[in-house]
């Protein structure tokens, strides 16, 4: 067993390079299947719902070739359909991607329903409801999606009955090479949805509106190989803007994209935390206290829920009384026992969690419950005395490439230890 051990609280100072957004690599992944051929993808982070992946792509028969660390050749021309493994799809989020990538592909799909964070109940009907439109018959069967289109897929007009971020990628993967024109209403506008359609346009789709609330598809009868750059992750650079927010100094975050980190930073500097933005990069200082605030979590441009643990530990450090309403998930505040067995002061009614600020925090043994939490969990302990373990790193690595060595190099107390080297540090005390 893995831990992250952070003993003691210190500021951060230097420089930290952002990767590539995971929720933009894993269907750019799976969406390469589409094209039948070769594709470059660069930037990749090296995280390891990436490595699922590329491990699902493989057992179907694509050829995956490293080209470096963050740079990965995908041969799908021999792929073959249905044959992605229930012990990997199940493990991951988006595996659901292969549903689209697999229709758009072969008119059929079958793939595992697929698992990931637990925020409570995660359907997938809005998915379901697009590949049906564009003529798919979709069941959920013992654990299976299965779907099929004998007559081929044709162009539909589609209104998603709320925003969902998988639901407008998989339809518009399922769409690319549909017959006609699709036309998605009411997507989600995320920076990620923005990066797969500009993937798939490379590749020869016919993608127009991504990032807008109107999708519009026009079908082609091919997509052909491409090379590739992911954007940047803008929570990968939210956590570490929040981690120099609790734990003080100065700290430059590089490789980010400014205009996807700025509700971020809005509620960064209503706090009293100043950000000065860059280019291509921004830089977080605080040195006096922190303000409390009220944040509500919304679809893109608002406010992400992926950042909602993150910016919950800077609420419990401001002074006064803050608010957090979850506008996404039903169910994620699960991190919230772990805050209070640090000493956090927290209530949580429903969607909403009720902070008061000011009480002294102290390292606790604390589990990472999921991918954000768990890097909550390391941003509080940044900012407290005492030692904290933090068990179910696993949670944590999903998402985050070498967290324990990029805040190490900016000054943090921080370390990753196996169960062996906890045993050796107990002999040697
Ligand atoms: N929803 C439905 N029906 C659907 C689809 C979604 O009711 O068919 C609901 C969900 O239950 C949720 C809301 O709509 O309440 C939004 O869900 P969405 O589909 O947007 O989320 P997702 O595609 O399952 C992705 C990210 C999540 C991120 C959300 C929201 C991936 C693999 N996952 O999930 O990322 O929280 O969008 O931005 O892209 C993370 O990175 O830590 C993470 C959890």
């Amino acid at each position: 067993m893995e831990k992250i051990v952070i003993e003691s609280s210190r500021p951060l100072y230097g420089s930290i390079d952002i990767n590539g957004a995971k929720n933009a690599a894993i269907p750019i992944i799976f969406a390469s299947l589409i094209t039948e051929t070769k594709c470059i993808i660069e930037n990749l982070p090296t995280i390891s719902d990436v490595k699922l992946s590329l491990e699902i792509l493989e057992t179907m028969g694509c050829t995956i070739k490293m080209l470096s660390d963050t740079s990965v050749e995908i041969d799908s021309t021999r792929a073959v359909q249905g044959t992605a493994p229930y012990d990997l799809a199940r493990k991951m989020r988006g595996s659901y991607y292969l549903v689209g990538a697999e229709l758009a592909r072969y008119g059929r799909a079958s793939v595992s329903f697929p698992g990931g964070c637990d925020f409570g109940t995660r359907p997938i009907d809005q998915h379901i409801k697009g590949f049906d439109a564009l003529g798919a018959t979709t069941t959920v069967e013992n654990g299976n999606i299965e779907s099929v289109a004998p007559d081929g897929l044709c162009g539909a007009h589609l209104y998603f009955d709320n925003v969902t971020v998988g639901g407008t990628i998989n339809v518009m993967l399922a769409a690319v090479k549909a017959k006609g024109q699709t036309v998605i209403e009411n997507a989600a506008r995320e920076p990620h949805i923005v990066d797969v359609a500009n993937f798939l346009n490379s590749c020869g789709a016919s993608i127009s509106g991504a990032g807008t609330d109107v999708i519009k598809i026009k079908g082609v009868s091919e997509l052909h190989g491409t090379t590739y750059a992911i954007i940047p992750d803008m929570i990968e650079a939210g956590t570490y803007m929040c981690a120099a927010a609790a734990a003080g100094g100065t700290l430059k975050i590089t490789n980010v994209i400014p205009k996807h980190l700025e509700s971020i930073t809005a509620k960064l500097e209503e706090m009293g935390v100043s950000v000065t933005t860059l280019d291509d990069a921004v830089i977080i200082s605080r040195t006096g206290p922190l303000s409390p605030v009220r944040i509500k979590t919304l679809p893109y441009p608002g406010f992400p829920t992926d950042m909602n643990p993150q910016f919950s530990v800077l609420l419990c450090l401001a002074g006064g009384v803050s608010t957090m309403t979850e506008g996404i998930y039903d169910n994620r505040f699960r991190y919230v026992d772990e805050l209070r067995r640090m000493g956090a002061n927290i209530t949580v009614d429903g969607r909403c969690a009720t902070f008061t600020g000011g009480a002294e925090l102290s390292g606790a043994p604390v589990r990472a419950v999921d991918l954000r939490a768990g890097a909550a969990m390391i941003i509080a302990a940044l900012a407290i005395n005492g030692r904290t373990e933090i068990e179910d790193i696993k949670y944590i690595e999903r998402g985050y490439q070498d967290i324990v060595g990029k805040l190490a190099s900016v000054g943090a107390d921080i370390k990753r230890i196996t169960v062996a080297d906890e045993i050796k540090e107990e002999k040697a005390n």
